[in-house]
């Protein structure tokens, strides 16, 4: 999803330190304070630009840092007006779901995610209330219900196999990994959602879509200065929401289209249950135009489509990347989890997604590698809906709040030797990521938890699964695996840093 999480490192040109330090430093001066309130220990923080270069370019790394001075909760200022605080432990999280998921329901709305009222059609940023619940139960009923789910897999199988075949054409080379799993993630979303190959060189709006939703992406993932500093609004000083309105017109521009081809398309037709994709589904929360109320509003049908892309493609690719590179590291998990493959799967046929339930080792590499490396290692920011108790602490209404996934997932308390990449941790374990489990939160909990998991879940194995059980890999020829560089960066998702180069020879088994 279009996530808040930032490459703070490029907030901090020289010139816009300048620019900012005068007007926020009057704002400072004539703020109202608000008397005996306890907030939460922290940093002390800079005046104007408050804590932001505590955080750093690797804020989950950064607060992960600040538990042995701070504690479980931290208080920290983001510039001179905006509060937010950070949960760092298991306890923290767990009473943070269980006692408060309520009162911290709402998100935080970045300038670039207003942009053509972005965040008003989307699931992941609405305001807590009953027009996002028209739209959660739209993904995780009507959409993501087990039977629909199963009914669509032909269409997985099909995108898998495209995989196969486009790596097994590089097969002996050296390719970013990465890359074709994007590729497959994307193609495969479009194939649920609109039953359309993005990726068909023939498909000259796919390619245009393509290239939109890449942009977004790319803004998605930067700091606006602006965010923190509302008086720099009117300057656009990155020029983000400019490349935003761009990017995210063109693709809505698209997506719009596609929506008409098929209302034009399916007029007098009747599609049985099961072969009906996710846009059929959305255009029947549509009126009929007369009597019947739309339940979603007509332009959010386009937001809609670009959200479940959003969403599900790069999480995915970068949780089968840090898997692949975490396996190539430890060539006794390689072995185990191959081993696996060839006893359960066998040489003579593919893994299907009727397999997984068969395969604990490779659950538990997914696991694993979800507790080190979170695709979203903060979650999507959560705002306080009113002023709240949380944990004695007064937390003012409009905190954002970050609750720190990846520092929870390397929890002392809660995990034996946290730093290191153990599979077998989960192999007699009933921690699962289904939000129950706060020492382990991948996914979120609570309310606003991921709505795709179940979708996830599949896709995840079924693409790491098949890229073991159909290839041998090996790492960088001149680079020891040991020696792969595990440094993360932050942009939507968190990637390596240095993108996995692999090279895979196809051998099933
Ligand atoms: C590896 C894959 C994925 C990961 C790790 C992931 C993770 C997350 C996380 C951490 C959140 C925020 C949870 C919170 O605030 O507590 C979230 C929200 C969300 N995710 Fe996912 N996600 C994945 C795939 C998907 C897919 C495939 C879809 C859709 C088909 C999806 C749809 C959503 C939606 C709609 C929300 C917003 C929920 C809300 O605000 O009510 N995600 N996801």
């Amino acid at each position: 999803m279009i996530s808040p999480h930032h490459y703070w490192s490029t907030l901090w040109p020289a010139n816009i330190l300048l620019l900012l330090t005068l007007p926020a430093l009057l704002l400072l001066l004539t703020r109202r304070r608000r008397p005996n309130l306890r907030h939460p220990p922290g940093p002390p923080g800079w005046p104007v630009i408050g804590n932001i270069l505590d955080l750093g370019a690797m804020p989950h790394r950064s607060l992960t840092a600040m538990r042995d001075a701070h504690g479980d909760v931290v208080r920290l200022r983001l510039g001179y007006s905006k509060s937010a605080v950070a949960i760092l432990s298991t306890s923290a999280a767990a009473d943070f779901f269980k006692n408060h998921d309520l009162d911290f329901a709402d998100r935080t709305v970045t300038q670039i995610m207003k942009v053509h009222g972005y965040d008003r059609g989307s699931v992941a940023l609405a305001p807590y209330g009953p027009y996002w619940r028209v739209l959660r139960r739209l993904v995780t009923v009507d959409m993501l219900v087990a039977k629909r789910i199963n009914a669509s897999y032909p269409v997985r199988r099909k995108c898998v196999d495209d995989m196969i075949r486009w790596i097994g054409d590089e097969s002996g080379s050296e390719i970013q990994v990465a890359r074709f799993v994007f590729l497959t993630t994307f193609n495969l979303l479009g194939n649920l959602m609109l039953s359309r190959d993005l990726l068909d060189p023939k498909s000259a709006e796919g390619k245009e879509f393509f290239t939109a939703m890449m942009g977004l992406m790319e803004w998605g993932g930067h700091a606006n200065v602006a965010d923190i500093f509302p008086v720099l609004s009117w300057m656009d000083p990155q020029g983000l929401v400019r490349k935003m309105r761009r990017d995210l017109g063109k693709a809505l521009e698209i997506a719009s289209r596609f929506v008409s081809d098929r209302i034009e398309d399916g007029k007098d037709k009747k599609k049985e249950w099961d072969k009906k994709d996710f846009l059929d589904v959305l255009l029947e929360f549509q009126g009929n135009g007369k009597d019947e109320p739309d339940k979603i509003a007509h332009g959010d049908i386009n937001i809609f489509i670009l959200e479940i892309f959003l969403a599900g493609s790069e999480t995915t690719s970068s949780t089968t990347e840090w898997a692949l590179t975490e396996l190539l590291r430890h060539p006794e998990s390689m072995a185990k989890v191959k081993t696996e493959l060839r006893e359960v799967v066998g040489p003579d046929r593919k893994l299907e997604e009727s397999d997984i339930d068969s395969l604990p080792f490779l659950r538990a590499v997914v696991k694993e590698t979800f507790r080190l490396h979170p695709p979203i290692p903060l979650l999507v920011p959560r705002r306080a809906i009113r002023d709240t108790k949380f944990m004695g602490y007064d937390i003012p209404k409009d905190t954002q709040v970050f609750v720190n996934a990846w520092s929870i997932g390397r929890d002392p308390d809660q995990w034996v030797d946290p730093w290191s990449f153990k599979p077998e941790r989960f192999l007699d374990s009933k921690v699962d990521y289904a939000g129950q489990h706060y020492q382990f939160l991948p996914f979120g909990a609570g309310r606003r938890m991921c709505a795709g998991v179940p979708l996830a879940h599949r896709v995840l194995h079924l693409i790491l699964g098949t890229l073991l059980h159909e290839f041998s890999w090996e790492s960088k020829l001149t680079v020891d695996p040991k020696d792969l560089n595990m440094d993360d960066r932050l942009g939507v998702t968190m990637r390596r840093f240095e993108p996995l180069m692999a090279v895979a020879r196809e051998v099933r088994g």
